[in-house]
């Protein structure tokens, strides 16, 4: 099958965009071929490759390290592996802050290296001039606004953010600037319901209530594999840390006690 053909059977971007209304929306992270491809043919709307790749998989204490070749990097192996979903890849921190023609230049990168469809920003009021200049040049773009993780160190933690009018313009100049979607972060679920009835485009929630057109988890929580406490948002759907832990226990114990190899797993 060709390139070509493999991305034409995609979830486009209008597509997407019309979902809202239709049916609820689900996306998840992936940071790797394998596991992109595993949610790819579970059935999923969209994939990110988050800059949480710094958090998850990088080890890091915040989103602010991980670099736009690091994205891009991982944005190909998942680029690679998808067949039906949207791919959307988030921006990292400082590769939209330097105005548009730096946001476009680093997006173009984005698109034109990775197969993957759309970029995803931080910010609605602020990023409103970056967000329209990409979508002017054909780039399209998801918003984030609520909690905005590359923030951290000015909004002072990760917390719920409760200032009503303030997210609810952040959400309006993403939609005004040609965004198709956005993401609330850790917002009350009455004023991510709000924001969900007053713009056109789907909103898709983490932490933001069941009101929202979509929901997004990073796929290492949906799965239980984040070491110690999981934000309040997170629903884990398998303990994976525990059946890996005994796993590999299981394999030094069977390699210390001489039970592996077996004559099963021995070539004679
Ligand atoms: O980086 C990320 O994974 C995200 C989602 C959790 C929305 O931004």
């Amino acid at each position: 099958m060709s390139s070509h053909s493999h991305t034409q059977r995609r979830l486009t971007v209008p597509e997407f965009s019309g979902m809202k209304g239709q049916r609820k929306i689900t996306m998840l992270t992936a940071y790797d071929y394998p596991t992109a491809e595993l949610i790819d043919q579970s059935g999923v709307d969209g994939i990110l490759v988050g800059d949480s790749l710094s958090m998850v998989v990088q080890g890091h204490d915040n989103t602010l390290p991980v670099t736009l070749d690091e994205m891009i990097y991982h944005a190909e192996m998942v680029g690679r592996a998808v067949r039906h979903a949207l791919v959307v890849v988030d921006m990292p921190f400082p590769s939209y802050h330097m105005g548009p023609y730096k946001a476009i230049q680093n997006a173009g990168r984005i698109l034109k290296q990775t197969r993957c469809q759309a970029v995803k920003l931080e910010g609605g009021v602020e990023q409103a001039e970056v967000i329209a200049a990409l979508v002017g040049a054909g780039i399209p773009v998801m918003a984030h606004v609520g909690l905005r993780p590359q923030s951290v160190h000015q909004l002072g933690g990760y917390r719920v953010q409760r200032d009503e009018e303030p997210l609810i313009k952040d959400a309006e100049a993403a939609e005004s600037a040609g965004a198709f979607s956005v993401v609330l972060e850790c917002i009350p679920a009455t004023l991510a319901q709000k924001i969900t009835q007053r713009v056109k485009i789907p909103t898709i929630g983490i932490g933001a209530g069941v009101d929202c057109d979509g929901q997004i988890l990073v796929i290492q929580d949906l799965l239980g594999l984040t070491a110690g406490r999981v934000p309040k948002h997170v629903r884990a759907y398998a303990q994976l840390r525990q059946t890996m832990e005994s796993a590999v226990k299981a394999f030094s114990d069977d390699v210390r006690a001489s039970n592996f190899p077996g004559p099963a797993e021995t070539f004679e």
